[in-house]
């Protein structure tokens, strides 16, 4: 039974379609259509050399069959986790439309030439602050910060910036994906699709 909370008639769950990337392309611009700040943002969680989990929001930055693409820096605290565990888990939650996605997955570093075209792309004090922020590091204050902020400034005045070579993307395969829609009372509906060797997905309906 439908509560009416967001297109719910964009997904029959009995008769789910045999391929997820296609629904997860319709649940990404259903988020988009809503125009709030990051239709895109995702929780991604990685586990470390210890094996202690931790979670944070990047950006979904390209979606295709070899998986959900991020940027950040690789010598981060999450950069070091998926140095040691190459898997993650990612996960989206759109409270207006009462949908979440979850993804699994082995991850990947993104290709030189795609991490150098994307950084290209953004403004010029991003580039330049993705080279003064030793991201995960401890600062002394914010004024620090800013410091080195105005050294990369001048150091790179009048110059293009280059990526810097701990810059980059990663890749998440979408080994498994669950759309999850809320209903009332409760019995929401999920759907689960788990990757087969072959590249095509067993689909099952789970208990909400
Ligand atoms: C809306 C939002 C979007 C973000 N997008 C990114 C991103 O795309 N890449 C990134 O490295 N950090 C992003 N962050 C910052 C991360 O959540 C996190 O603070 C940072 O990457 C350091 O995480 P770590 O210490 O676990 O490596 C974003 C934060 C928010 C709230």
């Amino acid at each position: 039974m439908s509560t009416g909370h967001g297109p719910r008639d964009a997904v029959d769950f009995d008769h789910p379609p045999a391929d997820p990337l296609p629904l997860l392309e319709r649940w990404l611009e259903d988020a988009k259509a809503l125009a709030t700040p990051n239709p895109n943002a995702m929780t991604l969680a990685t586990v470390d050399a210890d094996g202690a989990p931790s979670a944070r929001i990047v950006l979904l930055r390209g979606l295709t069959r070899e998986g959900a693409r991020f940027f950040t820096n690789r010598n981060s605290r999450k950069g070091k986790a998926l140095g040691a565990h190459a898997r993650a888990a990612l996960l989206f939650h759109w409270d207006l439309l009462d949908r979440q996605v979850r993804i699994e997955g082995r991850v990947t570093l993104a290709a030189d030439a795609e991490s150098d075209e994307y950084f290209a792309h953004r403004p010029v004090d991003s580039r330049v602050n993705a080279w003064a922020s030793d991201q995960s590091e401890p600062v002394a204050n914010r004024a620090e910060l800013e410091r080195r902020a105005e050294e990369m400034t001048r150091r790179f005045e009048g110059a293009d910036v280059p990526r810097p070579p701990h810059w980059g993307g990663y890749r998440v395969s979408l080994d498994r994906i669950e759309f999850w829609q809320g209903d009332k009372y409760r019995l929401h509906d999920r759907v689960e699709y788990r990757m087969r060797a072959d590249g095509t997905y067993e689909v099952r309906r789970l208990c909400p």
